[in-house]
């Protein structure tokens, strides 16, 4: 092993990147292995570390990094890292917007789709053999429903010129309004929530946006009410999102993020007015090759002294004088 590499702490399942990490640095991964060790052996002396965000980047976690130069997370959302403790070391934090836009976008709209026309539900109906004694009960549409999108960035604009083609209302709320989208903005997600009967959330997780989705928000969307979410388990406050599947406050929901991944809470799993996916907006082999890539180019960018290709907002580059 070549001592003299550019050492990488890879934190999460991403063989595919580390296999094109592993020309240029020398990779430890965590995958299957005792992170707490790995970084007692081989803290010192890491200067980057590629990560999944599923595990948290904390502050306790990059004060056993002293040589950190660059975090690159593979995946848009970096929530799972403490931009705070980040900045203060000056270390930068890169993502991978833009490539898996398209792909989360078409899932955004599946998800959404199945989750109004049931169709896990029938899928299910048909396989217990339960079509031979009789139809599979008639359910709600998406004909006559308003959407409103919490979050109208780079993936919620693919969102909505996606639904446009199915001729439904669109609205969005965000911090700031857009003056690229022709659609209405709500400063308000409850004012919003009231006129809506349809929520798709795809915003960032973490502090800001933690149980943004509450109660009175699910309460405001109705009997009639459908909530989507592809953004991040954190944005709803899921005890409340139980109890209005449970009692019937909303009429449905549509899920590929949760709190805690992976454990999805029993009662959601009991349910059956809920779709559960395992956090796979952009999983398909095509989308998580770009992403993949572009942690490798960021890395590769950093060290040969380019700078970085995708630094989230949050990162100290360019450095200020
Ligand atoms: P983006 O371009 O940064 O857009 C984020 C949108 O959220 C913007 O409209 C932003 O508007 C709004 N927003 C941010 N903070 C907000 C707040 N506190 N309250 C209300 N609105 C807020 O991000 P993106 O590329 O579209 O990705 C969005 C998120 O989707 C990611 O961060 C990730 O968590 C999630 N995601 C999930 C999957 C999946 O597999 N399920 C895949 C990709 C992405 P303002 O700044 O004006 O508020
Ligand atoms: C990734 C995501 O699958 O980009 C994001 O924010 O949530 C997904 O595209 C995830 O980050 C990788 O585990």
């Amino acid at each position: 092993m070549n001592s003299d590499r550019v050492q990488v702490l890879s934190l999460g399942e991403m063989a595919d990147v580390e296999r094109q990490l592993e020309p240029t640095f020398e990779v430890h991964r965590a995958t299957g292995a005792d992170i707490d060790g790995l970084v007692a052996r081989h803290g010192p002396a890491i200067r980057a570390v590629s990560t999944r965000g599923r595990d948290r980047l904390d502050a306790a976690l990059l004060a056993r990094l002293p040589s950190l130069e660059i975090i690159a997370n593979f995946g848009v959302g970096y929530d799972s890292i403490d931009l705070d403790a980040a900045a203060r070391r000056g270390i930068v934090v890169t993502n991978t917007p833009d490539v898996l836009n398209d792909e989360v976008a078409d899932f955004a709209v599946a998800l959404l789709l199945a989750t109004v026309r049931r169709l896990p539900q029938a899928d299910r109906f048909v396989r217990a053999g339960r079509w031979l004694q009789g139809n599979f009960p008639l359910g709600p549409t998406l004909r006559d429903r308003t959407v409103g999108l919490v979050g109208m960035g780079r993936i919620g604009k693919r969102i909505a010129q996606r639904l446009s083609a199915f001729e439904v209302p669109i609205v969005y709320h965000s911090r700031t309004a857009r003056p690229d989208v022709p659609y209405r903005h709500y400063p308000d997600l409850l004012a919003m929530a009231k006129d809506v009967d349809t929520l798709l959330a795809i915003l960032p997780g973490g502090p800001a946006t933690k149980g943004l989705i509450d109660a009175a928000v699910l309460a405001a969307l109705g009997p009639d009410g459908i909530l989507i979410n592809v953004a991040r388990g954190s944005v709803v406050d899921e005890p409340a999102l139980v109890e209005a599947l449970r009692s019937e406050t909303i009429l449905a929901a549509g899920l590929d993020v949760f709190a805690d991944e992976p454990r999805v809470p029993q009662p959601l799993l009991e349910l059956d007015n809920v779709v559960l996916l395992p956090h796979v907006g952009s999983a398909t082999r095509h989308t998580r090759g770009l992403m993949g890539r572009l942690v490798v180019d960021n890395l590769l960018s950093w060290f040969e002294g380019r700078g970085p290709l995708t630094p989230v907002p949050e990162t100290p580059w360019p450095r200020r004088a």
